[in-house]
């Protein structure tokens, strides 16, 4: 069998990684790839944009079966290109990515569908944003209706801000045609989770639960980005919580898509807030995440080939999924100046190194290779991801690790997991003998 993956990030590099461990692959190609997918697959130059030319690259080297990573060959329209050729792709159409493709047209689903999400006010023009800013109060979140590559949603602690930000998008028009309408939405107060399924012609499969690190800076601070770090453990979901999502945001939204007329299949990213009044949807994306595929693809024991392929085949539900019951931590190394503009072309070393730890996988992004030398190409440059027994040790791990690389700029988050372990250490103290019913643990 041969395989074509779209797309040129650490979650591609992940998935491709995966798919050569199937005793079912023959060939494995990527379009465009990196520096780090090259090493194991053949890469070959797309755009991503571009429907037929992507149809015509799958053609060419006879894919079975073709996965698409990111967003925007999927909001172009690549499955519904690929459907009527009769070639096998896995990604939602080119109607139900507009989950993803237009947080306005989120937003009034959600809202059709009693799908738990934040209050919230449509602007086509900037006096009607700035009205909704002042009725909604502060904080406030300004979000852009298009495809923004993580640049499309501020959280604004003042008016100034928030006044800024719709200038910025409606006005400066900074982010193109994406920024032209926006949604204005009341501010929710929470932890973050990371709920993904695979929807498949029948049935649907879960992936294992990750939490992702938006913003540049520890503790959750700075501007956003589109991910500095994810870890994965199966204590992120408690069993009824995970009950919870699946009745009030997975299972009405694969309902609320099928009566609408545009059935979903492909992976869902149901971005949450677990809030005080339960978990509300701040996002759906309409594949993969990044970097959240990188931990989850390193907890996968079964093939993702087949897993795919009982997605199309309509056999999900008797197929499901194995994993590892220990914890993955991804680890985001960035260029200076990201998520701003970054700097590229400075040499990158100790990967070697760091993939001789135990349980290490180092997944590239934004690098690329000249003159026999890494270099870094990107914002996000690589995810390096550790797995190991506890979510302790897997960070300790995962950390020793990024100790071997070098970049000059190179920075990243020193906390991506630390919510994790606060969560443990909480469960731990509530189980204590000596806080037992009727004993509430010390505030
Ligand atoms: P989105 O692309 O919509 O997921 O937004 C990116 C990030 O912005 C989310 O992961 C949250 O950290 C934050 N965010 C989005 N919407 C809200 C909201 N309504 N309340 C608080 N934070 C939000
Ligand atoms: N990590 C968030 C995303 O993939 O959109």
């Amino acid at each position: 069998m041969n395989i074509l993956v779209l797309g040129s990030g650490g979650r591609e590099h992940a998935l491709v990684w995966k798919l050569r461990e199937s005793q079912l692959t023959d060939n494995i190609f990527c379009a465009p790839g990196n520096a780090g997918i090259a090493q194991i697959a053949e890469c070959f130059p797309v755009d991503l944009k571009n429907p037929a030319a992507m149809l015509q690259l799958a053609e060419d080297l006879k894919a079975d079966l073709t996965v698409a990573g990111p967003e925007a060959p999927l909001v172009a329209g690549v499955v519904d290109e690929f459907e009527r050729a009769g070639r096998r792709i896995v990604g939602p159409t080119k109607a139900a990515a507009q989950l993803e493709g237009s947080k306005i047209f989120a937003k009034e689903f959600m809202k059709r569908h009693g799908i738990p999400t934040a209050r919230f006010a449509a602007a086509e023009d900037y006096a009607s944003g700035a009205k909704a800013i002042d009725d909604f109060g502060l904080p406030v979140v300004i979000k852009a209706d298009g495809l923004a590559a993580g640049k499309g949603v501020v959280v604004a602690r003042t008016r100034k801000e928030a006044l800024e930000a719709l200038d910025d998008f409606m006005v400066r028009k900074s982010l193109g045609g994406a920024g032209e309408r926006v949604v204005v939405e009341e501010c929710l107060a929470g932890e973050e989770l990371s709920f993904i399924i695979l929807a498949g012609k029948r049935g649907w499969l879960p992936l294992v639960p990750t939490q992702d690190h938006k913003a540049v800076f520890d503790g959750d601070l700075g501007p956003n980005t589109g991910g500095m770090g994810a870890y994965s453990d199966d204590s992120i979901l408690p069993e009824r919580l995970r009950q919870d999502i699946i009745r009030r945001v997975i299972e009405p939204t694969l309902a609320g898509m099928a009566a609408d007329g545009a059935p979903y299949y492909g992976f869902l990213y149901c971005g949450l807030m677990l809030t005080a009044e339960g978990p509300k949807v701040l996002e759906y994306n309409v594949r993969l995440g990044d970097p959240e595929t990188q931990p989850i693809m390193m907890r996968l024991r079964s093939d993702l080939f087949e897993i795919l392929t009982a997605s199309l085949d309509g056999q999900l539900a008797v197929h499901g999924a194995r994993w590892s019951p220990n914890p993955s931590v991804c680890v985001v190394l960035a260029s200076k100046g990201y998520p701003g503009k970054s700097e590229t072309g400075k040499v990158i070393t100790g990967i070697e190194a760091a993939e001789s730890l135990g349980g290490v996988k180092v997944f590239h992004a934004g690098t690329s290779f000249r003159d026999r030398q890494l270099l870094t190409a990107g914002g996000r440059v690589m995810g390096v991801t550790a797995i190991a027994e506890d979510l302790a040790s897997t960070i300790e791990q995962v950390y020793a690790a990024v100790a071997k690389i070098q970049f000059d700029g190179m920075h990243y988050r020193r906390d991506i997991g630390a919510k994790g372990l606060r969560r443990l250490k909480i469960t731990l103290d509530n189980h204590h003998p000596d806080n037992q019913a009727g004993n509430p643990p010390p505030a």
